[in-house]
């Protein structure tokens, strides 16, 4: 019970839209413009710094607090892993926005820093600096999601732990099928790109 309990919070946490609410403090749809994503990537492009930052933030609590919640409550890594899935997915695919939501990002790196603090930090700290150096916040996630369960196998993870990166990078490679086609074609956008043109 508790274990249906902890993934269910895991998924209506996730579900919750910080970039649409964020973006729309400042009268925009993020849905509408650039990407039409609505992780902190487009709510910049569409809303600004303030917004992007506020978008950033919330993701990453969301994917970080119910699996920080789980860790206290059940010493089942199989569990831990489950509620880091569920707010992936409810990121992904959320009940408050007829199940089409976001590429998981920020909510992803939420839940490795709460299953794995130093390892989901030195994910994180890849991320930022291939987005840095790139100026594109797709591929900093690619390497990431390519580095991140070899990073949990070599530090030792536990199994579900490790299961979750693999099944993880696998969904959010895959939700960002766009932006590769995008990245190959050299017509992806930079970070950053002021975009106010509504699709
Ligand atoms: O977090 C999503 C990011 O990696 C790509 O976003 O808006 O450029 O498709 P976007």
């Amino acid at each position: 019970m508790l274990e249906v309990f902890l993934i269910l919070l895991g998924y209506l946490m996730g579900s919750v839209p910080t970039g649409v609410l964020a973006a729309r403090a400042s009268g925009v749809d993020v849905r509408r413009v650039g990407s039409g994503n609505i992780g902190t990537a487009n709510v910049l492009r569409a809303a600004g710094k303030k917004a992007a930052f506020v978008t950033m933030l919330g993701d990453m609590a969301k994917g970080f607090a119910p699996v920080l919640i789980s860790v206290h409550l059940t010493p089942s890594t199989w569990v831990h892993a489950a509620v880091a899935f569920a707010a992936l997915a409810g990121h992904t695919w959320p009940v408050f926005l007829r199940f089409k939501g976001g590429k998981g990002v920020a909510t992803g790196a939420g839940t490795v820093i709460a299953l794995a603090p130093l390892v989901g930090l030195f994910m994180f700290a890849v991320w930022w600096a291939v987005v840095l150096i790139s100026r594109y916040t797709s591929l900093g996630a690619m390497v990431t999601m390519v580095l991140g369960p070899v990073a949990f196998i070599l530090t030792g993870q536990p199994l579900p732990y490790v299961a979750y990166t693999v099944l993880g990078a696998a969904l959010v490679i895959w939700l960002h099928r766009e932006n590769i086609r995008r990245l190959a074609a050299g017509t992806e956008r930079k970070v950053g790109q002021r975009e106010r043109l509504e699709r």
